[in-house]
């Protein structure tokens, strides 16, 4: 089983090629930037752009399942135009769809984001994104997952950690979700399959709605001290914590998020015992905290 990983530079993409690289899986990485130096050893580079279809015909030939990551989205600094924004996003994943069809490609993975269709042409590129992959499992056949990731651009640890109770998700959870929608795909559990892709907070609707009152209760009954934990570091904590429902992705891909709120506190009481400098931590600090490791497809 070969996957071809596009965007395998970025954030995502490095997680999602160690895991499939740990769980022994051959992947081709993807991008138009090479990945860092520490990835170059999980699989085959090919630089890759995705608006020239040549580039996708090369990236997918003798490849069995494809994992299309690759896109310009709404954090990139310096922006670039919105012409260039569809032109990567919605032309470059059709380009790579015709590839695939080329290829037979009977496996597709595919990033949409909790930007679907909101205002903005990123939020209308991973529209058109959806619909193209439902074109592409109506007509190859295929089975096909879009995958609506929450936030995980990379900030300041406390910022992150802050951010899990307001729609992020930790990138571990992000590739987890991924390595397990491509088995999913690989197996044919599914036609085609979307799921939400954010924590789980493991909450009480009642809690959830009365946060901004009941929050800190609540952290402090999984986490003994977290309320001083959190004064310390200046946490704040939402008036309400939004939940999906992330049971179909359980029962169809046997994926759930491990790495919500209650983690974070755990993992910020640990380093604070252990006197470590928490301002300077970035997440994801470094890729070795990934911990999915999957058997090979
Ligand atoms: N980061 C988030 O919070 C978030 C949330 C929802 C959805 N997503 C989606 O998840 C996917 C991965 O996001 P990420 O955060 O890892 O992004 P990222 O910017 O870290 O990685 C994207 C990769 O795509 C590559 N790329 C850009 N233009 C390209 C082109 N023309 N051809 C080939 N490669 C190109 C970049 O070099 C980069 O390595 C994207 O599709 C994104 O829209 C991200």
């Amino acid at each position: 089983m070969k996957v071809l990983v596009t965007g395998a530079s970025g954030n995502a993409g490095q997680a999602v090629c160690q895991a499939l690289a740990n769980g022994g899986t051959q992947i081709r990485m993807a991008d138009v930037v090479p990945p860092p130096q520490n990835a170059l050893a999980w699989g085959e580079f090919v630089r890759y752009d995705t608006r020239t279809p040549e580039d996708a015909r090369q990236a997918v030939a003798g490849m069995d399942a494809v994992i299309h990551l690759a896109a310009w989205h709404c954090a990139h600094v310096p922006p670039v135009s919105d012409a260039t924004i569809f032109d990567v996003n919605v032309n470059g994943t059709f380009h790579l769809m015709q590839a695939c069809r080329e290829q037979k490609i009977q496996s597709f993975v595919w990033a949409s984001s909790m930007a679907y269709g909101w205002g903005g042409v990123y939020g209308v590129t991973k529209v058109i994104g959806e619909d193209l992959c439902r074109m592409y499992n109506e007509t190859t056949g295929a089975s096909v997952a879009m995958l609506r990731y929450h936030d995980f651009v990379p900030k300041s640890y406390l910022a992150f950690g802050a951010k899990l109770l307001r729609n992020a998700v930790d990138r571990r959870d992000v590739a987890d979700a991924t390595v397990a929608a491509l088995y999913g795909a690989v197996e044919k559990r599914f036609g085609l399959f979307r799921t939400i892709v954010h924590s789980n907070h493991h909450m009480t609707e009642e809690i959830r709605a009365d946060f901004g009152r009941r929050g800190a209760q609540w952290c402090e009954a999984n986490v003994p001290g977290a309320t001083a934990l959190m004064k310390k570091y200046n946490i704040s904590l939402p008036g309400q914590v939004e939940q999906h429902d992330l049971s179909e992705a359980k029962t169809t891909l046997g994926w759930e998020p491990q790495f919500g709120f209650v983690p974070f506190l755990e993992d910020l009481q640990t380093r604070d015992a252990r006197g470590e400098n928490i301002h300077a931590l970035w997440t994801p600090s470094d890729l070795s905290v990934v911990t999915v490791a999957k058997e090979s497809v």
